[in-house]
């Protein structure tokens, strides 16, 4: 494999609403984020991905852009992110931005001028179809958000055009190279500014299987989740493999595909050495249990399984590229409320996740407030939720029969919102992240749980985070950390989740899944203690007694 500039990285997500607010009205922003780049020098990250800050009616938080060259003024000023990524790169951080070009926002001019004349250049940036009342749609797909992928065309009576996520975001049509040329030029535009590179949004949606066409149903709405269409659809490769070459292969630049439906044969164009992405988000995890009838019917994970999840994972890229490991991002619940079980929600239990994760063969990319252990909120009512696809779930666990507290139960899982609070910086109002009121309220537990408390305390989930960081940084394991080879260890054992890292010297990385003390089979002598998220252990009989929670990284004698 060969060697890139980023791998041997730490990346860390930014939500910009939610991290800092500079001039108290509630919303965080570019300001906010540039008076916190020296907080995310001392945690350590290297690479940092600002959700989307362009201009935006944010129905979807963002993920509809009405303006792909501007920012959006709730976010500040191009002024302030030129400074953004200037100051970032004289603290040696790269800036990447989230690429958003399945669709965007029915408020962009395109869109506005595909209205106006549906059957003139712009038409065709768009998947704009005839129709009239009482014929069938072009085809059943329900969109992620709940309800068809058709709508009406405003101001036509007699067409319709095609969103897969919400209405305010139509589909562009990447069949056309028209709107490919335009996208490139968006992008290089972009990366002449400095940028490190791009998050890729829901990427994989750009390739539609055309001609339109019905899938069975698998709800009684009649409809069919789009996953269906994506196992069929071929072809996405040489859309892709395009704009790395009109773009990103020009800058060098890192990208990161969010890609949620990859075929196997796929891998290697997609993350391999000339792979259109530098890496993709391993999203085995929050895969797990997935139900097509939708979260209510989604049971809880268990470590076992996500261990299982991403040993899957990391033996399908071993040999082609590197993944980005996760616990959580802005469309996911926190992961430690996600992955571990309620008697496991301790300090040790979230270091415990945080370092198995960390460790894996791959970029480790961290959410905000990961590194404090944040954790999942509750919800007293419904209209606390901003999350537009908790909405829609929680209709939809109602019309499966479920009660409005239990729905909301089931909202509370997994709602987006969960990750989209404000970042808890100490326990002044609003966990400081604002002097005015914030969009979403932060987390009532800020008052214990934030980093200024977890600064003062050595023994903290932060100061365990940036443990790992260093450890990857330091010049004596970094070969180990980033490129060693991945060897589970005692694999199929319950309630252990222990591999080796083998590069220019040897790791073993130990965690006990469990509330109860464990016995560890070692496979040779340990050499020295690296990390240790409680305070030693014994070893009997060739076996290291592992308390409940506990997570080691120990150098074994070769
Ligand atoms: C991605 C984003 C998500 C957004 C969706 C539509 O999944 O991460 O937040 O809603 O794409 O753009
Ligand atoms: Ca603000």
């Amino acid at each position: 494999m060969e060697r890139k500039w980023w791998h041997g990285k730490t990346a860390y997500q930014i939500y910009p609403k939610s991290f800092m607010d500079s001039n108290g009205d509630g919303i965080g922003d570019l300001p906010g984020v540039i008076s916190k780049l020296d907080y995310l020098r001392e945690l350590g990250a290297d690479i940092v991905w600002l959700s989307p800050i362009y201009c935006s009616p944010l129905a979807d938080q963002g993920y509809d852009i009405s303006d792909y060259f501007a920012i959006d003024p709730r976010f500040g000023t191009m002024e302030d992110l030129d400074r953004l990524i200037a100051e970032a790169k004289a603290r040696g951080i790269g800036v990447v931005m989230d690429l958003v070009v399945n669709h965007c926002s029915d408020e962009h001019e395109w869109f506005k001028k595909a209205c106006a004349d549906p059957d003139g250049r712009y038409g065709q940036f768009f998947y704009i179809r005839d129709w009239h009342e009482g014929e069938p749609l072009p085809c059943n797909w329900r969109s992620y958000f709940g309800g068809s992928v058709w709508d009406k065309l405003p101001g036509h009576e007699d067409k319709i055009y095609l969103h897969l996520f919400h209405k305010k975001q139509p589909d562009l049509n990447w069949e056309n190279p028209d709107l490919r040329r335009e996208i490139y030029r968006m992008i290089n535009w972009w990366l002449d500014k400095g940028l490190a590179g791009f998050r890729i949004d829901a990427i994989i949606n750009i390739k539609k299987l055309l001609p339109f066409r019905d899938f069975p149903a698998d709800r009684a709405d009649g409809m069919c989740s789009i996953s269906r269409m994506l196992e069929e659809a071929k072809g996405v490769g040489d859309l892709l493999h395009e704009m790395a070459e009109e773009t990103f292969y020009r800058y060098d630049a890192f990208t990161a595909g969010e890609v949620f439906n990859d075929k196997p044969e796929e891998l290697p164009r997609f993350i391999g050495d000339t792979g259109c992405f530098s890496t993709m988000f391993d999203f085995s995890g929050h895969l797990l249990n997935h139900s097509e009838r939708g979260w209510y019917d989604q049971a809880p994970v268990t470590l076992d399984q996500w261990k299982h999840a991403v040993f899957g994972s990391q033996r399908r890229t071993a040999e082609v590229g590197f993944l980005s490991n996760i616990l959580e991002n802005h469309d996911e619940p926190r992961g430690v409320s996600y992955y571990l079980p309620p008697e496991g929600r301790c300090e040790a239990g979230k270091k415990l996740l945080g370092g198995l994760s960390f460790m894996l063969r791959g970029l480790p990319f961290l959410y905000q407030g990961q590194e404090l252990g944040m954790e999942n909120v509750r919800h007293r009512d419904i209209s606390e939720i901003d999350d537009i696809s908790s909405r829609d779930q929680y209709k939809v666990a109602l019309e499966a029969g479920l009660s409005p507290a239990e729905a909301l139960a089931v909202v509370d899982r997994f709602s987006r919102d969960n990750a989209r609070t404000p970042f808890q910086w100490d326990d002044s109002p609003n966990a400081g992240f604002t002097a005015g009121t914030p969009w979403l309220p932060a987390n009532p537990n800020y008052r214990t749980l934030n980093l200024a408390e977890q600064r003062r305390r050595p023994d903290s989930v932060w100061r365990f985070y940036r443990a790992l960081i260093e450890l990857r940084r330091d010049p004596v394991w970094a070969e180990t950390v980033v490129y060693g080879r991945l060897e589970p260890w005692l694999e199929e054992r319950d309630g252990l989740m222990a591999y080796f890292r083998r590069g220019d010297r040897t790791l073993l990385v130990l965690g006990n899944l469990r509330g109860e003390t464990q016995a560890c089979p070692l496979p040779g002598k340990i050499r020295q203690t690296l990390l240790d998220n409680l305070s030693g252990f014994s070893v009997e009989n060739g076996a290291a007694l592992l308390a409940p929670w506990q997570f080691v990284i120990l150098e074994m004698e070769d």
